[in-house]
């Protein structure tokens, strides 16, 4: 018999709901590992609990999502690693973006996604054209995404821009700076959750996780389950933001 979902209980429900929630899916290696299974498998089962997390957090209503699924780093694993994860990604958007459409999902891929290879582009480009118009969960895939690159790059549009005389120096300010980003016209995430325990932000989103709460769940990633989500929501929920000013 299928396993009874859980629900959100209604104090999480009439609670505050973060309205980005961006995700360090740490972990799929040490899962692999503990079951003595290659790290690919841990991939593949991290997939599996990003594809429930993706529909949880659209049936929570939260805006905005974004998950770090390659770094710029990354690059430095093994080949076969890197093609598995190149091909899982193929896989992942062949299998869900029917249905990820049905549900209004928005898919944007942040990073320098033409770098990957010729058949992650396609799929990439096929689901960004499809999803497009679409004005529910907005749902971003950080691929070959590295934080002080999207800033390097930010800064080099922003001084072509001042050369140009299209803007005055005098007119940089850090709302322009952050329209300069790949997250531009997306509010700032609100809620970082790491899983695997580690406490880094590894080159992930450091000029727009200035004011996030972050959450580190022990769980390793394939076992990061909806209810591990509504675990990480409640404990944002129950932190006291104040943005450098002080308690209201
Ligand atoms: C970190 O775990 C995880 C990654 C580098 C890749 C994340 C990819 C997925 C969750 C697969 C599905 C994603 C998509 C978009 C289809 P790690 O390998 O560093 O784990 P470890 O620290 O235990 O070795």
């Amino acid at each position: 018999m299928a396993k009874k979902k859980s629900m959100p209980d209604s104090a999480l429900m009439e609670g505050y709901m973060p309205q980005h929630i961006a995700i360090i899916m740490d972990g799929n290696g040490r899962w692999a590992q503990q079951r003595l299974l290659p790290r690919t498998l841990g991939h593949r089962a991290g997939m599996s609990a990003l594809k429930k997390v993706v529909q949880t957090c659209d049936e929570l209503r939260v805006p905005f999502l974004t998950v770090f699924a390659f770094s710029t780093e990354n690059w430095k694993r093994p080949e076969t690693e890197v093609n598995y994860l190149m091909n899982l990604l193929v896989e992942f958007l062949h299998r869900e973006l029917d249905e990820l459409h049905r549900n209004n999902v928005q898919i944007h891929v942040l990073g320098d996604y033409e770098a990957t290879p010729p058949k992650c582009q396609d799929e990439i480009r096929r689901a960004l054209a499809l999803t497009r118009h679409n004005t529910g969960l907005i749902f971003n895939i950080a691929l070959n995404y590295g934080s002080r690159r999207e800033i390097v790059d930010a800064a080099k549009s922003i001084s072509k821009r001042v050369l140009s005389g299209e803007i005055q120096l005098d007119s940089i300010d850090e709302h322009l700076f952050a329209q300069c980003l790949y997250t531009a016209e997306m509010p700032d995430p609100d809620l970082l959750i790491r899983t695997a325990g580690e406490k880094r932000i590894s080159n992930f989103l450091l000029w727009q996780v200035a004011y996030a709460e972050i959450v580190v769940s022990d769980v390793l990633w394939p076992d990061f389950t909806p209810e591990e989500l509504y675990r990480a929501i409640k404990e944002f929920q129950g932190r006291d933001r104040r943005f450098g000013g002080l308690k209201k």
